[in-house]
């Protein structure tokens, strides 16, 4: 990738090629532990639908597929972690084997929220596999079962990780510049 029409990106971090391969065996050991079963996966838009249809693809059990739209923003002292649902799920996830499919997990505060809600409407399991984890930066204790990469504390774009709405469709994820001088 050349970074000329991509103002902002520093480098890449990983290429379409790594993230194949990821993917693939992250998709292995999902099927693997859920054979003879039927998934509900739940994308998070918009962040996670990259992610999550690379992987659906490679899935070798029966899936559904639902998606939820958050909006996440600070309370008035500034603090993160006020996540609310603005698209809900079209259908119920009572008795079903839920995973939940997200493109980074950073503080965790997005995360406990969707597990909260998504544990309370009875699902027979509930997962979670995101495509990064940036555990560094973890504020609050979240279960991730299933992850691709974990990335170091700097902010990425890339295969549906935005910086203001851009750079979603890379092929591969790349480092912002310090200063994100888009
Ligand atoms: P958390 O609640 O702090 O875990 O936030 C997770 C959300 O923040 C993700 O779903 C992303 O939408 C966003 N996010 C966090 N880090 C990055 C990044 O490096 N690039 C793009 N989006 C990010
Ligand atoms: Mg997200």
């Amino acid at each position: 990738m050349s970074s000329a029409p991509f103002p902002g990106v520093e480098r890449v971090l990983f290429t379409e090629e790594q993230i194949r391969t990821r993917i693939r065996d992250v998709a292995a050991e999902i099927s693997r532990n859920y054979e003879g079963k039927t998934i509900k996966l739940i994308g998070v838009l918009k962040g996670s639908i990259f992610f999550l249809t690379a992987l659906a693809r490679e899935i070798e059990v029966p899936l559904k597929l639902d998606f939820l739209g958050i909006s996440s923003f600070s309370n008035k002292s500034g603090a993160p972690g006020v996540v609310r649902i603005a698209k809900d799920l079209d259908e119920s996830i009572e008795g079903e084997d839920v995973i939940l499919v997200e493109d980074i997990v950073d503080t965790g505060f997005t995360l406990r929220y969707l597990l909260q809600t998504l544990a309370g409407r009875a699902p027979n399991s509930l997962a979670v596999c995101t495509f990064l984890d940036r555990n560094v930066r973890r504020i609050v204790q979240v279960r991730v079962d299933y992850h691709c990469f974990e990335i170091p504390d700097r902010f990425v774009v890339g295969f549906g990780l935005d910086y203001h709405q851009l750079y979603r469709n890379l092929p591969c994820v790349a480092v912002m510049k310090p200063d994100k001088s888009v």
